[in-house]
């Protein structure tokens, strides 16, 4: 049932099975500290009765930094900011996780100053694309340390976990997949050699948080956007030792969670995940989730947490409401509409580069 609670390997007890996916909004200040337009959104949803609220992807370490008005984590004078955030989410009684993210190629030296990295060098004609230098050693182990200090910072602040963004492209997602990482050391290779920066990084924020303190990872499952030449059955694969790692969660990103595996069309990527995890890691799963049969559907095919993010714009209070036949509100809207639930002008802008979200 979507309002039982769970409890997961750290002993954190989520208070029911919603949770807020992370949405970047550009709420920040410039300097990466938190700022109170992303604390209210944040906030707002808390109050709305989300079990699991993950905050903004979250940059680790300068270099890292993809988007204007992101959230920093990366040294200490964010702990003030970080403080105020986790204490409000708990206040609410939701547990609050910040999502810990590298850019890598999808960073900007525009923000960070520093010419983008990735695992490989390779071209892309997009817009903005910034052509990456290889990742030295030094990088690796650097950027898995600013990982470790930003989980510990978080834990320090009283956040209840942090969520690791592998997903969608990002820093980690480039070392996984081969068609971004073509190295020939270690760090690259195959399955394993790809994996090991992103089971690196969760031993270190394993090993420098308490046992009390959840870590999980968000993951892409397959080749689709920036996740690029994702295999699911090596991501299956990668989502298993993560849990030996000691991920407390395996959190899915499929975009759209009705929809089959590319790979093999008659088979859904919901039990495969499930299959792929020990029993007591949780699996969280988000996309396309809007109505209580949706949720219903995902936990019967053997997600513990459903994730919302677009849904849960313009419905606030959805975990509180979410019942059959519930007929949330849907978008687009107007900025008008938007306003009255609690987007800033800021985050409307932001939701601008999504199609049909504001309706203009
Ligand atoms: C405005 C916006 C910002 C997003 N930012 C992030 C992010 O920071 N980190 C992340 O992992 N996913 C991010 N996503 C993806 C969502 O978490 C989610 O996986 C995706 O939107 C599909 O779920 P939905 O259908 O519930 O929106 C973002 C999505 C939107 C719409």
């Amino acid at each position: 049932m979507l309002q039982d609670p769970l409890t997961l390997r750290s002993g954190v007890v989520l208070p029911n099975r919603v949770a807020l996916a992370a949405m970047t909004n550009g709420q920040s200040q410039a300097d990466g500290l938190l700022g109170d337009d992303e604390l209210n959104w944040l906030e707002s949803r808390a109050i709305g009765g989300y079990g699991l609220i993950a905050t903004c992807a979250a940059y680790v370490a300068r270099d890292g930094k993809a988007w204007d008005g992101e959230l920093g984590v990366d040294r200490d004078e964010c702990l003030p900011g970080l403080t105020r955030l986790a204490t409000v989410i708990r206040k609410h009684g939701s547990v609050g996780m910040v999502q810990l993210f590298h850019g890598g190629v999808r960073a900007t030296q525009r923000l960070s100053g520093e010419p983008v990295w990735s695992a490989s060098m390779w071209q892309e004609d997009t817009k903005d694309f910034e052509t990456p230098r290889v990742a030295t050693e030094a990088d690796i182990l650097r950027t898995i340390e600013s990982f470790a200090a930003a989980a510990e910072r978080c834990e320090k602040a009283g956040f209840q976990g942090v969520e690791l963004h592998g997903a969608h492209g990002y820093l980690i997602t480039q070392f996984l997949s081969p068609v971004t990482n073509t190295r020939t050391d270690d760090w690259g290779g195959d399955n394993a050699g790809r994996a090991r920066f992103a089971r690196e990084i969760m031993r270190a924020v394993k090993k420098r948080t308490s046992t009390k303190f959840s870590v999980g990872i968000r993951l892409s499952l397959e080749h689709g956007g920036h996740a690029k030449g994702l295999d699911l059955d090596e991501s299956l694969q990668v989502a298993s030792w993560l849990a030996e790692d000691g991920a407390d969660f395996i959190h899915a990103s499929l975009w759209r969670a009705e929809n089959m595996t590319r790979k093999r069309p008659t088979e859904h990527p919901i039990p495969l995940v499930r299959a792929a995890l020990p029993k007591d890691v949780a699996l969280i799963v988000a996309g396309n989730i809007w109505t209580y049969e949706d949720a219903q559907l995902a936990m019967e095919r053997g997600a513990d947490v459903v994730a919302l993010a677009r849904p849960a714009i313009p419905n606030p209070e959805w975990p509180k409401l979410a019942k059959p036949g519930f007929k949330p509100n849907t978008l687009p809207k107007t900025p008008a509409e938007l306003a009255a639930v609690g987007i800033s002008p800021t985050f409307l802008g932001y939701l601008r580069s999504f199609k049909n979200v504001v309706a203009e």
